[in-house]
């Protein structure tokens, strides 16, 4: 028998097995929460005060369950950041054979979390008919490894004429290294900086933990930016920074594009400390109003990285991601990389340059920039006078601030609805000097079209 637990601390349901020792059901319950997926990776849960007040159990009693998941690596715990549901959190292999489990349970039926486009818009005909071409027409050699550690040149070319026609990246296919994503060439930059003895990156105040981690992972502390409705605050930045890590064209999360004179305040920066800019241009492709943002590192290519994803306009599953890299940094950022291209399968990068060659790439942009630009009107109208919409000017996700206090009480009924759903206050640095903001960060181009609207009626349903 078992016996539901709901309780609201953090938004969190648990069902305790009835029987079981407190703690032992308690864990239990974590622990599968965090298997089927219902706790999403990354997902904070509440302090052991908290979730001890609520199910009216001793705090040590929640201590010492969040321990024991901890040193399962089911969740991580970290000074600052809290509790959380560990990245990958997968079954360990049980010593005895485990017995017979039902398949998962879906955690949420309706997902509104930012960080993928709709999968269910990937071109696969246009993509095939692209690698069907491709692979005709690619020589013997391409089936080697790759003898430039920047990649195939033909992606390199096709990139370079996009980027400078879309985006105004000054962008030279000698200077474009192809990586596996945004992160992997973070990655790269990252031990770039250490091997030149950096040791502080300025980061916005509002960010991914993941890109934070890594960083943090290669040895090079964070510093927070303010962030506020002109962008990253980039004035007074210190020399120490060796590198300032950027989403100019749409900050993420907030949606604010940078200012004309913060850009120039940053490149000031860099040129005066010999510094790098780290340009995340994760959804440039996707802008909806007239004015367009081009990429800040045509103001100087010589200090600032550009680093772009198809993560966002095709799907992050290709992994395949690009940066244009200064000259000067050139020879250190294939240095890390390795002599050969051991990290993106030629056959994907033949594919790419074929579906940019073609003109699939700009066709594909465009369909799926109205159909995002279809549901984020949806949005707005649908909570308009509820709650204030922000950050809708590009990309995939929105902002929607709460009348304050409400934060929880809509993340719970969100719950409730079966709708997965972030606060902003997730994605803030933990020294960052933000004002606290009760906020969604609606990431309304993640749902399938079949489930859009039953989707956006869970998030209004939800919302104070
Ligand atoms: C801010 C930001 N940067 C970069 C990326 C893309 O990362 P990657 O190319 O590694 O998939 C994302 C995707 O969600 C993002 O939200």
């Amino acid at each position: 028998m078992t016996e539901s637990w709901a309780t609201f601390g953090a938004d969190l349901h648990l069902e305790l097995t009835a029987g079981r020792g407190l703690r032992a059901g308690l864990a239990e319950a974590l622990r599968e929460a965090a298997r089927s997926g219902r706790l999403a990776p990354g997902t904070r849960l509440p302090s052991s005060r908290s979730l001890a007040a609520d199910l009216g159990i001793a705090r040590n009693t929640v201590a010492e369950a969040y321990a024991e998941l901890v040193a399962e690596g089911w969740l991580t715990a970290r000074q600052g950041s809290g509790t959380r549901v560990a990245q990958r959190a997968r079954p360990r292999r049980a010593a005895q054979p485990a017995p017979l489990r039902r398949p998962a349970r879906p955690g949420y039926a309706y997902s509104l979390l930012p960080g993928t486009p709709d999968l269910g818009g990937f071109p696969r005909a246009a993509w095939l008919s692209a690698a069907r071409r491709a692979l005709a027409a690619a020589p013997n050699e391409a089936f080697g490894y790759g003898s430039d550690p920047r990649g195939r040149v033909e992606l390199r070319e096709a990139l370079a004429g996009y980027l400078a026609r879309a985006r105004g990246v000054y962008a030279d296919p000698e200077r474009i290294v192809l990586c596996a994503g945004f992160v992997h060439g973070l990655m790269l930059l990252a031990r770039v900086l250490r091997a030149r003895r950096v040791r502080e990156v300025a980061v916005e105040g509002y960010g991914l933990d993941v890109h934070r981690d890594l960083l943090a992972g290669a040895g090079l502390r964070t510093r927070a930016m303010g962030v506020d409705g002109a962008g990253a605050v980039t004035t007074g930045l210190p020399a120490e920074a060796g590198a300032v890590l950027l989403t100019p064209a749409h900050q993420f999360p907030t949606g604010a594009a940078l200012t004309p004179a913060r850009r120039t305040a940053v490149v000031d920066w860099a040129r005066t400390t010999g510094g790098l800019v780290l340009e995340d241009d994760y959804d440039g492709e996707f802008r909806y109003d007239r004015q367009q943002i081009g990429a800040l590192q045509g103001l100087d290519p010589d200090r600032v990285v550009y680093l772009g994803t198809a993560s966002k306009s095709l799907a992050p599953g290709l992994r395949m991601g690009w940066m244009v890299v200064p000259a000067p940094a050139l020879d250190e950022v294939l240095a890390m990389k390795g002599r050969v291209d051991w990290t993106s399968s030629a056959l994907d990068q033949l594919t790419l340059a074929e579906f940019i060659r073609s003109g699939a790439y700009d066709r594909h942009v465009r369909s799926m920039r109205m159909r995002y630009r279809r549901r984020r009107d949806e949005l707005v109208a649908a909570v308009s006078g509820r709650v204030g919409v922000s950050g809708i000017a590009a990309g995939l996700h929105a902002v929607l601030d709460l009348p304050p206090g409400t934060e929880r009480e809509a993340l719970r009924s969100a719950a409730w609805q079966g709708l997965a759903v972030q606060p902003l206050s997730f994605f803030r640095h933990p020294d960052a000097a933000v004002a606290a903001r009760d906020a969604l960060v609606v990431g309304y181009g993640t749902p399938p079209n079949s489930a859009w609207s039953a989707t956006l009626a869970a998030l209004v349903a939800s919302l104070p």
